[in-house]
C-alpha cells in the first residue's frame, strides 16, 4: 500500500521523505489555501511540490463547469510528469476524467462518498478514485465499509483504477484500508507520525535503556 501525505506544506514533505515514507501527495484548494501567503502563491507552492516529491502529486482544478475543469486540468497536467489532476465527482466533472484520460493524463476524483460514485469515476477512466472516510464518519456513517465495496466492485470487473483513502483521520483508518487491500492511503501529518507508536514500544526500549545503565552507568556507547 503506497502512503501519499495530504498537504500542501513543503516542510512536511521533506520530513516523509527523510522517514523514507513518502510515495506521493495529494493537496486541495483547502490545503493549499493554509499554506499560500502573499510570498508564495498557488503556483509557487504546487511546483516546488512537484519538485521534490518521488511520486504522483494531485492538484485539484477550482472550475465546476466541464470547458474550464479541463483547460485547467491540461494546465496543471502540464506542471510536471508527476502531476495528477484532481476532478470533482459531478457529471461535468466525469465528462472531464474522460476527455484528460483520454490524453492520458491521470486524474485523481475527489469528494467521493459512495461506491457507485467511485464506480462511474473509474468507467471515465480515473486513475484515482478519493473516498473520503473521515468525512463520513463525522456524519455517523462508516466511512470504511464504502472502502470494502468498491474493492469488492473493482475486484468484480477487474477495474484497474486505484482505490486512494482519503480524509483520514486516524491509524485505525490506515490499519482497515491496508487490510482491505486499498491501493493508497493520503495522511495528513499527525497520522503519519503517529503510526510507528506503541505504548509497549516505549515500555521495551525504556526497559533496555535502564539495564544498559548497569553495563555502561553513564549510558555511554562503546564502539
Ligand atoms: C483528499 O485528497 C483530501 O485532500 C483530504 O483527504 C480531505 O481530508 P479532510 O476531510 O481531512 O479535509
Amino acid at each position: 500500500m503506497k502512503i501519499f501525505l495530504d498537504t500542501a506544506n513543503v516542510e512536511e514533505i521533506k520530513q516523509a521523505i527523510g522517514y523514507g515514507l513518502l510515495d506521493g501527495v495529494t493537496t486541495n484548494p483547502s490545503l493549499v489555501a493554509k499554506s499560500a501567503t502573499k510570498e508564495r502563491g498557488f503556483v509557487d507552492i504546487v511546483k516546488e511540490i512537484l519538485r521534490i516529491t518521488p511520486g504522483p502529486v494531485s492538484i485539484e482544478v477550482v472550475a465546476t463547469d466541464y470547458e474550464n475543469m479541463v483547460k485547467q486540468g491540461l494546465k496543471i497536467a502540464a506542471l510536471g510528469d508527476n502531476a495528477v489532476v484532481k476532478i470533482p465527482m459531478t457529471l461535468d466533472g466525469l465528462r472531464a476524467i474522460k476527455t484528460l484520460s483520454e490524453k492520458q493524463i491521470k486524474v485523481n476524483c475527489t469528494l467521493i462518498f459512495n461506491p457507485i460514485q467511485a464506480l462511474l469515476a473509474a468507467k471515465s477512466g480515473a486513475e484515482y478514485v478519493s473516498p473520503f472516510v473521515g468525512r463520513l464518519d463525522d456524519i455517523g456513517e462508516d466511512g470504511m465499509a464504502i472502502i470494502q465495496q468498491i474493492k469488492t466492485i473493482f475486484v468484480n470487473y477487474d477495474i484497474s483504477t486505484k482505490i486512494l483513502v482519503a480524509s483520514i483521520r486516524n491509524p485505525v483508518h490506515v490499519l482497515r484500508s491496508a487490510v482491505l487491500g486499498a491501493d493508497v492511503v493520503t495522511l495528513p501529518m499527525d497520522v503519519l507520525q503517529k503510526l510507528p507508536s506503541h505504548p509497549k514500544t516505549d515500555e521495551g526500549l525504556k526497559r533496555f535503556l535502564d539495564d544498559w545503565k548497569k553495563v555502561s552507568p553513564d549510558g555511554e556507547f562503546p564502539l
